[in-house]
């Protein structure tokens, strides 16, 4: 049974295996993330309903403009149409949608919705689901010291400013501009793949992982239970003495 006084503050889930999903089914690849959303949708829910505090999850990384334009245009398609169908009921459930990453570089249409998702949830005070999108943690440090950089330049920060773990930390996505979000307690990755992909390496370093071989569109919100459950189990020392 899973402890309800010991639920992760924040879980972070890099949502692999769309691919495979529909070629196991014949299908176009599109079809594989059609049903990703759907079950993202889903693990929105269940994140609120359980009291996580902070979800987020991975959906396009740096690396992902790789892929053919077909699948990149379909997944800011897939944005939209998640916005488009999907805010009101976020709204309501006093849901507050934060996007990691340079998002401001992808297509105008998705850049708008993201923004109206977060104009319109600003002031929501319950779950906080951040979409990391064109998001690459190697990325999002270099940005982070260049940040330091200039605000070193501009007078924000003194000249003989000391350079900290936490000064670090509040120029990541993760940091001022989103709130201060507290580290992942637990990453989730689907389908198999035990692998950090470029996702979150300065937020995990104390971190739990659990893996599962469910490919993402199959990921139900009992399985996020089960894993949290094993989760439950683990004993964190933080690097520290029991
Ligand atoms: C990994 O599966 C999945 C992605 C790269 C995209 C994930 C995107 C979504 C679930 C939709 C996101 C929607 C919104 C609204 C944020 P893969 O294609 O790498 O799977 P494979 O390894 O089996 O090929």
């Amino acid at each position: 049974m899973i402890d309800k006084n010991r639920i992760p503050t924040h879980v972070a889930i890099i949502m692999d295996g769309n691919g495979r999903w529909a070629a196991k089914r014949g299908l176009p690849k599109m079809a594989g993330h059609n049903a990703g959303m759907l079950a993202m949708k889903e693990i929105v829910k269940a994140s609120d309903i359980l009291g996580v505090k902070y979800l987020t999850v991975y959906a396009f990384s740096t690396e992902n403009w790789k892929r053919s334009q077909e699948e990149v245009g379909g997944i800011f398609k897939l944005v939209v149409k998640y916005v488009d169908s999907e805010l009101a009921e976020l709204h309501q459930n006093n849901v507050k949608v934060k996007i990691l990453g340079d998002y401001k570089v992808v297509p105008k249409v998705a850049v708008d919705r993201l923004e109206k998702s977060l104009e319109t949830t600003q002031n929501n005070t319950g779950l906080q689901f951040n979409i990391a999108l064109n998001y690459g943690s190697r990325a999002e440090i270099v940005r982070a010291v260049n940040n330091i950089k200039k605000d070193v330049e501009n007078g924000s920060l003194t000249k003989d400013i000391e350079i900290t773990e936490e000064i670090i930390g509040r120029y990541l996505y993760t940091g001022d501009e989103n709130g201060n979000i507290p580290d992942p307690d637990l990453i989730i990755r689907t389908s198999g793949e035990e692998r950090l992909s470029n996702f979150m390496l300065w937020q995990s370093a104390y971190s739990e992982f659990e893996f599962t071989d469910v490919l993402w569109p199959d990921f139900t919100p009992q399985e996020y239970e089960r894993l949290i459950e094993q989760y439950q189990k683990r004993d964190r020392r933080f690097g520290g003495r029991k």
